[in-house]
């Protein structure tokens, strides 16, 4: 059976910074109560022109430039995100454009904050089976267009940005061991956005009541992150019979700098061993897992053989875990 290997990642993150004492001058709240209740510092905001799909295909270049990879060498391209540019078409469709992938399919697939983990289950897949060599998987999200910034429960936490791996069944770089995925959607009501889908159109109401930005119950997502993302981990490790102890990164979805620590006790797991990126970029959704990685990747820690877990939670409720093991040679 073919392997499926991240060959190389790419990441895109917008110029504008917004601080935590921007965000002092916009709602009733302070960078020391940010600071202390998430670990956030500043996170990174689109302009007008970079749309969800500017974002990806950004991060989707620079993947291929660092893997020395031709568009046209691409079959499949899969997007990651809750914020594409139109109901329809997909943003992936987009990026192709751009790309000028023109042998690939494209899609997209939402699975909020856990897109990126879903992304390599289905890269995976895709690669074993044979039915394709090469894929492109891109996480992309622009919260900024669905947050709004007089909501000082949400516009603290979110930020922008996009990554890429190009994924093949060869060739040097992490290989994608196994995967867990999981969903309860009786708790989608937790973590949304009201309106501008089939259930509530766009409307002057809408609008007016501002049911087009994300609505959070804070605690409540906390409290389910935490557990879903030490349950799946530990399910994943099973799967691949190997323990704690053989992890040596964590990569946990970026939301909370608090949840990862709890998370890192409840897997008796050094914090040192968990990187994190929260403190600069904020929550980027989807993307937020793999500029993770594609941080962690690049600084030259990860050493042949290591194994690297990823974890993440998101709206639906969603969440899901991946092992990945860097492979022997140091290419
Ligand atoms: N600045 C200052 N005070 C704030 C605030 C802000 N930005 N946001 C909320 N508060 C206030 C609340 O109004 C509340 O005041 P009260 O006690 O007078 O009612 C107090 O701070 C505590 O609020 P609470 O919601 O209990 O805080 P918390 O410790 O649960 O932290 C979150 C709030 C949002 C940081 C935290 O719940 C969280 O990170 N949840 C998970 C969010 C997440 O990860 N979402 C995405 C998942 S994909």
């Amino acid at each position: 059976m073919p392997t499926a290997i991240i060959n190389s990642l790419g990441t895109y993150l917008p110029k504008k910074i917004l601080t935590n004492f921007d965000l002092e001058k916009m709602v009733d709240t302070t960078d020391s109560w940010i600071k202390e209740r998430t670990g956030i510092e500043e996170r990174r905001i689109a302009d007008d022109e970079e749309t969800t799909s500017i974002l990806g295909f950004k991060a989707a270049s620079a993947a291929l430039q660092n893997g020395n990879c031709s568009p046209d060498k691409i079959e499949l391209i899969i997007l990651a995100t809750t914020t594409s540019d139109y109901p329809m078409p997909s943003s992936a469709a987009l990026i192709q454009a751009m790309l000028k992938a023109t042998n690939a399919g494209a899609f997209d697939i939402q699975a909020a904050c856990s897109g990126f983990i879903y992304g390599l289950t289905l890269a995976k897949a895709y690669i074993e089976a044979n039915i394709y060599k090469k894929i492109l998987l891109v996480a992309s999200d622009k919260l900024s267009s669905v947050i709004n910034y007089e909501d000082r429960n949400t516009c603290i936490l979110f930020g922008d940005g996009a990554v890429a791996a190009l994924i093949s069944n060869e060739g040097e770089g992490l290989e994608i061991k196994t995967s867990n995925l999981g969903a309860e959607g009786i708790y989608s009501q937790h973590l949304l956005i009201p309106a501008g889908g089939s259930k509530k159109p766009a409307s002057e109401d809408t609008v007016k009541d501002k049911l087009h930005s994300v609505k959070m119950e804070g605690k409540e997502v906390f409290k389910h992150a935490i557990r879903r993302m030490a349950k799946s981990s530990l399910e994943c490790l099973e799967k691949l019979n190997i323990q704690v102890k053989d992890i040596n990164w964590v990569i946990p979805h970026q939301a909370n700098f608090r949840i990862m620590e709890t998370l890192a006790k409840q897997l008796e797991i050094p914090f040192s061993k968990v990187f994190r990126t929260v403190h600069k970029y904020g929550n980027t959704s989807a993307a937020s897992v793999g500029i993770a990685l594609s941080e962690l990747f690049e600084s030259q820690e990860v050493k042949p053989k290591d194994h690297l877990l990823l974890t993440a939670f998101g709206s639906g409720f969603t969440w899901g875990s991946v092992i990945l093991k860097k492979t022997e040679t140091n290419d």
